[in-house]
C-alpha cells in the first residue's frame, strides 16, 4: 500500500508584507514625527552652568540664561517645537509662593524663551506645587483629626493663581499635574476671567501614583517630606477609573488629555483614546521609564536607539497623539538623520 503524503503549502502569506524595508515602510500603521514630541526641561534658580541629574544620565538642570537658550536652539534644529518646563526654586514654603511669584524661576524662564523664540516654540508649563512646597505635596496640607491631608478646595485657589501667573509670563499651554478635583475648571475660570481665552490646558487627567517618578523627584528635590501621593494620584490597580477622570477633565474644559506614566500604562492609553477619540491625547514617558532604558544601555544590556524607538512607537500605537519624553531630542535627531526603523 502506498501512502501519499500531501504537502500543503500556505495560500495566505503575511510574510509578503514584510519582505523588504520598503514594503514594510509602505504598509506601516504607526510612525513618529518630530511634531509628536515634547521635551521636558528642568530649570533651576541660582546656578550658572547646567548640572547633570545623577539618576537621569544625559539630562540636565538648566539655569535660565543663554545656556538654556543654546540647548533649546539645538533642540529646535533637531525639529523639537514643544517644551514642558519644570521649575526648581531656591525657596520653598508651606504655600508654594515661589510658584506664583512674578519673578519666580518658571516665570523668568518662560519670558526668556518667548523673547528668544517668539512663536517658534510652544511653551508648556507644568502647574503644580510640589517643587515649591517645603513638604513636597501637590496642594495645601492641613492637619485634621490627627492626620495630614491635602485640602482639595483650598488648593484650587493656589493652582489657579499659579496658572494665571504662568499665562501672564507668556506660557502657551498650562499643564495642571496636581490631580486635585476641579483643578481644570478652576484654572479655566481664572484664565478666562483675566482674558487668557486662548491659553490651552493640557491636563494630567490620568496620573497614577507611580514609582516611576522616582528620578524626577530626585531631579526636582520634590519627594514628599511625609506621606505619599496615593490620596490624590490614581491607584495602579484601576483602569476604568481613567475614563471617569478623563471625562471630568473634558467637562471642565481641558483641551488635551494625558495619561502618565506611558510605557507602564499602554492599556490605559488605549482605553482613554477609544472612549474619547475626538480629544488629543498626550502620554508622558516618565523619568523612571527613561532611566531604566538608560541604565541598561550604559551597561551594554540593550540597544538604546532600537529600544527607545520600539517603546515610543508602542506608546503611539496604543493611541497617544503626542509623547512627552526625555528622549525627545535623541528621537528627533534619529528621525532627522534618516529613517529610524
Ligand atoms: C508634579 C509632577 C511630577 C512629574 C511631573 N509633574 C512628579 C510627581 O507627581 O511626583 C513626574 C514626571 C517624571 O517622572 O518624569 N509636578
Amino acid at each position: 500500500m502506498i501512502f501519499l503524503k500531501m504537502v500543503t503549502f500556505p495560500v495566505l502569506r503575511p510574510r509578503r508584507l514584510r519582505k523588504s524595508k520598503l514594503v514594510r515602510d509602505l504598509v506601516s500603521e504607526t510612525s513618529i514625527s518630530q511634531n509628536d514630541l515634547v521635551l521636558p526641561v528642568f530649570i533651576k534658580e541660582n546656578i550658572n552652568e547646567p548640572e547633570q541629574i545623577a539618576s537621569m544620565p544625559g539630562i540636565y538642570r538648566y539655569p535660565p540664561n543663554d545656556k538654556l537658550i543654546n540647548y533649546l536652539q539645538d533642540s529646535y534644529e533637531n525639529g523639537i517645537r514643544s517644551v514642558i518646563l519644570f521649575g526648581i526654586p531656591s525657596y520653598k514654603d508651606d504655600i508654594a509662593s515661589s510658584a506664583y511669584d512674578k519673578n519666580g524661576i518658571i516665570q523668568r524662564a518662560v519670558r526668556i524663551i518667548k523673547d528668544s523664540f517668539k512663536d517658534k516654540i510652544i511653551v508648556i508649563t507644568d502647574e503644580c506645587t510640589d517643587e515649591y512646597m517645603a513638604n513636597g505635596h501637590c496642594g495645601l496640607v492641613k492637619y485634621t483629626n490627627g492626620c495630614y491631608v491635602v485640602d482639595n478646595d483650598e488648593s484650587l485657589k493656589i493652582h489657579a493663581k499659579i496658572a494665571l501667573s504662568q499665562a501672564e509670563a507668556g506660557a502657551d499651554v498650562i499643564a495642571p499635574s496636581s490631580m486635585m478635583d476641579g483643578v481644570v475648571r478652576a484654572i479655566r475660570d481664572a484664565l478666562d476671567s483675566a482674558g487668557y481665552i486662548d491659553t490651552l490646558i493640557l491636563s494630567y487627567s490620568v496620573k497614577y501614583a507611580s514609582v516611576m517618578y522616582g528620578p524626577f523627584r530626585d531631579a526636582a528635590y520634590s519627594k514628599p517630606a511625609f506621606g505619599d501621593r496615593r490620596g490624590y494620584q490614581m491607584d495602579p490597580r484601576n483602569a476604568f477609573e481613567a475614563i471617569k477622570e478623563a471625562r471630568l477633565d473634558i467637562e471642565e474644559g481641558a483641551d488635551i488629555l494625558m495619561v502618565k506614566p506611558a510605557h507602564t500604562y499602554l492599556d490605559v492609553i488605549r482605553l482613554v483614546k477609544d472612549h474619547f477619540p475626538e480629544y488629543p491625547l498626550a502620554a508622558y514617558h516618565v523619568s523612571g521609564e527613561y532611566s531604566m532604558i538608560k541604565a541598561a544601555a550604559i551597561n551594554g544590556w540593550i540597544d538604546e536607539k532600537t529600544a527607545v524607538l520600539e517603546i515610543t512607537t508602542a506608546i503611539k500605537r496604543a493611541g497617544a497623539d503626542l509623547i512627552i519624553t526625555y528622549y525627545a531630542n535623541d528621537i528627533a535627531r534619529w528621525i532627522k538623520d534618516g529613517v529610524p526603523f
